[in-house]
């Protein structure tokens, strides 16, 4: 059974038509990767299963519920979580804070318990608890990004391209972080043009263009045969 069947979804910004039957699955414990370049409708996908930008057409199943119609909110209280793009993280509130506000939405009692439970994956943000989120290195506003989406046990994460703009090395440790978190059973949707992190950190891959799914294939097969990746992204790894 799959945790998240997006099936035929068509989404729009007015009358701009952007996602032109998007398909794609996620079953439970299984980490799938996004492929796809600049504007191939990948944060549109994932605004669209977290209901930010609603499918005029189509169907979105969570854990067997139908949610293309829902708000936000609801979307969240299923389970679902989003890491955005550009981490948005409150940069004017310091690491704590950022994490605190982030419990009092996803957590209905012992906020802290919970806020220590997912420090745990990153030990360098208890470190920096009271520093303001502003002034935190990218890679560690990335990790402040993924430990408020932790909170509160989500069944799927939505991570809009983790690795925008970061170093190699620190992309390689966000890297490991997803598969630790995967390891816990939180099945993940990872947006990225890094392919070399989606390979690592993904078990399935879709590559999207132009708003629909042109290819759907495993790690294994994409690590033997590149030369699709050549085809679809244009890109030799
Ligand atoms: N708010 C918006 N209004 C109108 N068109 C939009 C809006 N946001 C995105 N688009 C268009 O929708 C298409 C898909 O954009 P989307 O942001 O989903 O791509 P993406 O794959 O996430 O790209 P990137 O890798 O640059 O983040 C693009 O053609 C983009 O120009
Ligand atoms: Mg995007």
């Amino acid at each position: 059974m799959s945790l998240l069947q997006v099936n035929d979804i068509h989404t729009y910004y007015g009358q701009s038509h952007v996602l032109h039957g998007m398909n794609l699955e996620v079953k439970p414990n299984e980490a799938v990767s996004l492929l796809g370049r600049n504007g191939a409708g990948k944060t549109t996908t994932i605004h669209s299963i977290m209901g930010l930008t609603p499918p005029r057409e189509g169907d979105i199943t969570f854990s067997g519920t139908a949610i293309q119609k829902k708000p936000p909110y609801q979307i969240f209280a299923h389970g679902i979580r989003i890491v955005p793009q550009g981490r948005r993280i409150i940069p004017t509130l310091s690491v704590e804070e950022n994490m605190k506000l982030a419990a009092f939405q996803a957590v209905s009692k012992n906020q802290q318990e919970e806020i220590e439970r997912v420090y745990e994956y990153f030990p360098i943000l208890p470190e920096r608890r009271r520093q303001k989120a502003g002034h935190l290195s990218g890679g560690e506003r990335q990790m402040l990004a993924i430990a408020r989406a932790l909170l509160g046990k989500p069944q799927l994460i939505l991570m809009d391209e983790p690795s925008e703009g970061l170093a190699p090395i620190i992309v390689r440790e966000i890297a490991e972080i997803i598969t630790k978190i995967k390891a816990t059973g939180v099945s993940i949707l990872l947006a990225e043009q890094n392919v070399k992190m989606a390979l690592f950190a993904s078990d399935r891959h879709y590559i999207i263009d132009q708003g629909t799914t042109k290819y759907t294939g495993s790690t294994q097969e994409l690590e033997t045969h590149p030369e699709i990746l050549e085809e679809f992204l244009g890109i030799s790894v």
